[in-house]
């Protein structure tokens, strides 16, 4: 076993390590800069980097830039099945000074689970014991992996949870779904408690923490040891500052000037390469996350989304207007 200095620590007043969930598509690089210019987390995790077979790892490889969230640490996450490809990413990955590599045991696309990776890892335990062993092997920084809770079923639950384990995993985390669930029944937070049991290395419990209350919930009813958020910080950016303000009794109060700020750096992101009309639908994805935060909001939701702008200037003024309204802000 190689020796880290603990990777999930407790923040002075006792808040969980909080971790911004990979989410390809969503929590792209404008996201996660967007993200890290609100702050509260204490790690990032790029989407997943895909290592197909007969991939050219180094080309593949220069996607990754470690300082994208800087100071807030970014983790590089790569799918595959490959065990030398594997390998040789996650060197390449360490080289380019990710901090930690995280292996995806979850991504329920057909394209990518076709090729037995992702959660098709789930349905060969010995196999992505393999895996997670040869990138373990391959790097001298922490390795992880996140789970979903089976492939067509839990009945491997247990034995996926030992396998990633006895691999040198330095911690896992749980989105405890299967694939063939989707997103579409509530994650079971019982099993992550199971897993809680069953592991001795840490565990991250992510799924379905929406509110500060979900994430106290999750805690008191796992015993996870860090938290993970995806799709809740979407809808809600300050997510983790609520939360850290919670356990440290200090108040919080989101305001509408580092809300512009988190806007401004999302959209300053954007390639110039990119055209104004796939501007406009980021924009509109983003919008379509953060306009479920309240019910005030969820009303405007259809017309903001089907609005027909031609310019990024006139569609934010047009969504932050209503936005501003229907939220409470200080400053
Ligand atoms: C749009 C989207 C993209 C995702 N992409 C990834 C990914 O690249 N890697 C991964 O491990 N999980 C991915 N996930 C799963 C999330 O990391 C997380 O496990 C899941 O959304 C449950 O957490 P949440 O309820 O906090 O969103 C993705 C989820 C969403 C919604």
């Amino acid at each position: 076993m190689k020796n880290f200095k603990p990777l999930l620590p407790k923040n002075h007043h006792g808040c969980p390590y909080l971790l911004l969930a990979p989410m390809e598509g969503v929590g792209d690089r404008a996201f996660r800069r967007a993200m890290a210019a609100i702050g509260g987390f204490d790690e990032a995790c790029t989407e997943f980097l895909r290592v197909p077979a007969k991939a050219h790892v180094p080309s593949l490889a220069k996607q990754y830039h470690a300082d994208e969230t800087a100071p807030i640490p970014q983790a590089a996450q790569i799918m595959g099945s490959d065990p030398d490809l594997m390998a040789e990413m996650a060197r390449q990955l360490a080289a380019r000074g990710a901090p930690r590599i995280d292996l995806n045991c979850g991504c329920p696309s057909n394209t990518v689970t076709g090729r037995g990776a992702g959660s098709s890892l789930l349905k060969d335990p010995e196999h992505l014991h393999k895996v997670a062993k040869a990138i373990v092997d391959a790097v001298e920084v922490p390795v992880t992996a996140k789970l979903r809770s089976g492939f067509d079923d839990t009945s491997l639950f247990k034995e996926n949870l030992l396998a990633a384990q006895s691999s040198g995993i330095q911690f896992l985390t749980l989105h405890p779904r299967t694939k063939a669930e989707g997103y579409g029944p509530p994650a079971r937070w019982d099993l992550i408690a199971e897993a809680k049991e069953l592991l001795s290395i840490p565990l991250v419990g992510n799924g379905d923490i929406l509110t500060v209350q979900h994430a106290v919930d999750m805690l008191r009813q796992t015993q996870c040891d860090a938290l993970m958020i995806g799709r809740g910080s979407v809808i809600n950016p300050f997510i983790f500052l609520e939360i850290k303000s919670h356990f440290s009794d200090l108040p919080f109060q989101k305001s509408w000037e580092s809300f512009i700020h988190f806007i401004n750096t999302f959209v300053q992101d954007f390639p110039p390469e990119v055209t104004i009309n796939r501007q406009i639908s980021k924009l509109k994805q983003l919008m379509g996350f953060l306009f479920k935060g309240n019910d005030r909001l969820i009303e405007h939701r259809q017309s903001i989304l089907t609005s027909n702008f031609s310019d990024i200037p006139s569609f934010l003024e047009f969504s932050l207007s209503i936005y501003q309204k229907q939220q409470r802000w200080t400053g």
